[in-house]
């Protein structure tokens, strides 16, 4: 790293690179080619080649050994923190060695969990270091204090200058885990750019990273998330990681959810979930309670969806509103749902079962602040539909999922007995779900099968008491 320290410099001094994908331009331009970001470019001086000149051979090497495919393969050690939804997210514990990249909206609970963790892991006695680049000691101190945590023997470090933060590590006994918040804030004298360019948060992730390969320590590395949804620099700094977690979530709601986007030491569907109370980020070990919005007095619009968070199943309540609409081109708004998918269950419902909403208004919204990703969701957001526009109840205790082609044939989807199990242990006692070969049977629930949308146009049509027909 560092290049360009020794030797004589003969390139041009400086190269223009965008500071949201970390594209190189050979001049300013107000929009970047990479990404298409607007007002991101900065001028950065260029990083000379890491030795010798143009055409120079390579110095010798020494030759490697090496291996068969089949040998001695110890599963790596684990640091649990003790919160059981981020030790799952991070595939079972975080990996000596390791780095592991932790994005976010800022204010959205980064520096508040990882504190948290920090603290659990020093009361079991491991040594961990908090380095906060973004608030003063007496900052972090008073938020520990508010969190009741203020005991725990976690070591603080006010500090941004990378080799100052790195000569603090090497310091003393080698921790366990290290806690850089943020990366945003690493800068080095060394490197002739201004803090938080891409050129000073390569240069300081690459130096921690390599800190936390040579010594066996974990570095959490924290990096907030621009406006568009991405890391200042994420091609950069993704790459040189070995996990990549997100923590999201909406600022009106108090869940958040932590996804693993990367994860050489784990899966990365699984997701975990907490909730911001004033005493700091709770975990939430069953989040279909949370996420099944009140059932005690159901509403039409609403229906509930049996999802999959990676090994998780979890239900969802799907919220729908139809309504005529004054406009010439109806709105269609959906939060937590991709709006594509909205119009094709909206085509899907006109061509193949005659019910039209092109005069109408439509809204759809995923409760909690979730976001849906699966297809599967498809029947219970008909289903939600269908019943905001006909007024008609979808049956309390109900759960649907199945998607839909574009033929208007309900197709069967992976993990049914999983799901089915769910809406069992949360006291549901029926399910809707497409015409399939072997359907698991589960006590205490009545399975109704369905082929096609017309068969759930016909079904909610059947239950609605002529407040308004469909079809
Ligand atoms: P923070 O962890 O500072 O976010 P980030 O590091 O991602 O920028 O979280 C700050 C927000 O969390 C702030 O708006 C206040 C809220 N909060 C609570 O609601 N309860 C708490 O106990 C704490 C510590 C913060
Ligand atoms: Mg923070």
């Amino acid at each position: 790293m560092f290049h360009g320290m020794r030797g004589s410099m003969a390139k041009p001094a400086s190269a223009f690179v965008c500071q949201s994908c970390g594209t190189t331009h050979s001049k300013w331009t107000g929009r970047c080619d990479g990404c298409g970001a607007w007002n991101s470019i900065v001028e950065e001086s260029r990083e000379a080649p890491a030795s010798g000149a143009k055409g120079q051979a390579l110095p010798k090497g020494r030759a490697t050994r090496l291996h068969a495919l089949k040998g001695d393969t110890a599963s790596p050690p684990r640091i649990e923190t003790g919160i059981s939804e981020l030790d799952r997210v991070a595939g079972g514990g975080f990996v000596p060695g390791s780095a592991v990249l932790i994005g976010g909206d800022p204010g959205i609970g980064k520096s508040t969990l990882l504190l948290q963790a920090l603290a659990s892991l020093a009361r079991k006695g491991e040594r961990v270091i908090y380095v906060s680049g973004e608030e003063a000691i007496a900052q972090v101190r008073l938020r520990a204090q508010r969190l009741g945590l203020d005991d725990a023997p976690v070591l603080l470090a006010a500090e941004t200058n990378t080799s100052d933060i790195i000569a603090t590590l090497n310091e003393d006994a080698v921790p366990a885990i290290v806690v850089i918040d943020s990366i945003q804030t690493l800068w080095s004298p060394v490197i002739e750019a201004a803090p938080g360019t891409v050129s000073q948060l390569k240069a300081g992730s690459e130096a921690l990273v390599r800190f936390a390969k040579q010594k066996g320590a974990c570095i959490l590395l924290v990096g907030h998330v621009t406006k568009d949804g991405q890391i200042a620099g994420p091609k950069v700094v993704e790459h040189l990681v070995d996990a990549v977690l997100y923590f999201e979530g909406d600022r009106g709601h108090q869940f958040r959810i932590l996804r693993a986007v990367k994860n050489r030491f784990g899966p990365t569907d699984e997701i975990g979930v907490f909730e911001m109370s004033d005493g700091g980020l709770r975990e939430v070990t069953n989040p279909s309670r949370l996420f099944m919005g009140s059932s005690e007095r159901p509403s039409p619009g609403t229906a509930v969806f049996a999802g999959m968070e990676g090994t998780r199943p979890l239900l969802v309540e799907v919220q729908a509103l139809v309504s005529p609409s004054p406009l010439g081109t109806p709105r269609r708004t959906a939060v937590g749902w991709d709006s594509n998918r909205l119009a094709m269950i909206l085509a899907v419902l006109d061509a193949r079962a005659g019910v039209s909403l092109a005069q109408h208004d439509v809204y759809l919204n995923v409760a909690g602040g979730l976001r849906l990703k699966e297809p599967a969701a498809d029947l219970a957001v008909a289903a939600a539909l269908l019943s905001s526009m006909s007024d008609t109840l979808i049956p309390h205790g109900t759960v649907l999922f199945g998607e839909i082609a574009l033929s208007g044939n309900i197709r069967p989807v992976g993990q049914t007995e999983s799901r089915l199990k769910e809406a069992q242990k949360l006291g549901l006692g029926d399910a809707v779900i497409a015409e399939q070969g072997e359907t698991p049977v589960i006590k205490g629930l009545a399975i109704r099968h369905m082929t096609t949308v017309a068969d759930l146009v016909a079904w909610v049509a059947s239950r609605s008491k002529g407040l308004r027909r469909i079809a």
